[in-house]
């Protein structure tokens, strides 16, 4: 696949410097209180892939996407021209940026390498076999360290015409739908990962969750749970292991009103053909187990003012 990963977000909210602070405390670094227009925010492993911007309400402006080399742009860029679902914003032999017509959603491809994720230290015994671990505590108990996010992968969009968003990802950026619930909730990827992008459907185009991969289990629970721990309100939903992607989650949500995921061993999928999706229907595809989702999840407190801030 041509593209292989998210590089970067830029995401409107209405308290940079609120947002910014959560994002550190998340584990991001940043520069919290530098600027109350505009920051970025650094992952351990993916750079500088958050962009926060002041905006009245709450929005996502633009997803950035790393393409293996400039002929996937040339190709893109081609299939875009033909296309009434994409308009080309700008184009150059390093950067191709396309608007999606329904929403506004910027989409900024860029060559870029993948990046180099460090290793995790955390080991795990399991019944029978040799331990990974002996004659220690797991490292997960002897630190204190904060958690930090490996990258950003994967955002989940809400849109008012979840068909023409979800057409501009798979037929004109070339993105793969690994799972879906038709004209609902569709999760397509780009690279190995079993989602970078869902596109729900939903009275208004907003930003529903984005989401940080963490190393393991370990660092989903120890990061939540500090999280809550330094403001309980800011607690969403979780621990649990969703259905869809089988990754585990603990969902947060930062002060703009997005909830904001520490997420770990997510599905990867090698080849379209060889994945066999469960054929998924209701709420089921929602989680595996843990706690159901609170209501809000489903429906965010700030709905009604999004939906006003639309019209
Ligand atoms: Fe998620």
């Amino acid at each position: 696949m041509a593209l292989h990963r998210l590089t970067s977000i830029t995401l409107g909210v209405p308290d940079v410097t609120a947002s910014s602070a959560f994002f550190e405390d998340f584990g991001l670094t940043g520069n919290a209180g530098a600027s109350t227009s505009s920051t970025r925010l650094a992952t351990r492993d993916g750079g500088e892939q958050v962009e926060l911007v002041h905006a009245p309400t709450r929005r996502l402006d633009r997803i950035g996407i790393g393409a293996d080399d400039a002929n996937d742009l040339t190709r893109i860029a081609a299939v875009a021209n033909r296309s009434s679902i994409a308009e080309i914003v700008e184009s150059s032999s390093d950067r191709l940026v396309l608007r999606e017509p329904v929403t506004g959603l910027l989409v900024d491809v860029t060559v870029a390498d993948d990046y180099a994720a460090a290793l995790s230290v955390h080991t795990f015994n399991r019944p029978g076999g040799e331990p990974e671990r002996i004659d220690t505590p797991a490292n997960s108990v002897l630190t204190h360290d904060p958690v930090r996010p490996s990258n950003l992968t994967h955002v989940v969009y809400s849109t008012p015409d979840q068909p023409t968003t979800l057409a501009f990802f798979t037929d004109v950026l070339g993105f793969e739908i690994s799972d879906q619930i038709p004209g609902i909730i569709a999760f397509a990827r780009c690279g190995n990962v079993h989602h970078n992008v869902a596109i729900q459907a939903g009275p208004v185009a907003y930003p529903h969750h984005i989401a940080f991969e963490v190393d393991d289990i370990d660092d989903v629970v120890r990061g939540g749970q500090r999280m809550v721990d330094a403001d309980p309100d800011r607690h969403m939903w979780g621990v649990g292991r969703h259905a869809i992607g089988s990754n585990w989650y603990w969902y947060l949500r930062e002060p703009g009103g997005t909830f904001v995921e520490y997420t770990a061993d997510i599905d990867r999928i090698s080849e379209q053909d060889l994945y066999r999706p469960k054929d998924w229907t209701g709420h089921e595809f929602l989680y595996s187990f843990g706690p159901p989702p609170p209501p809000e999840f489903l429906e965010p407190a700030d709905l009604a003012e999004l939906i006003a801030a639309a019209s």
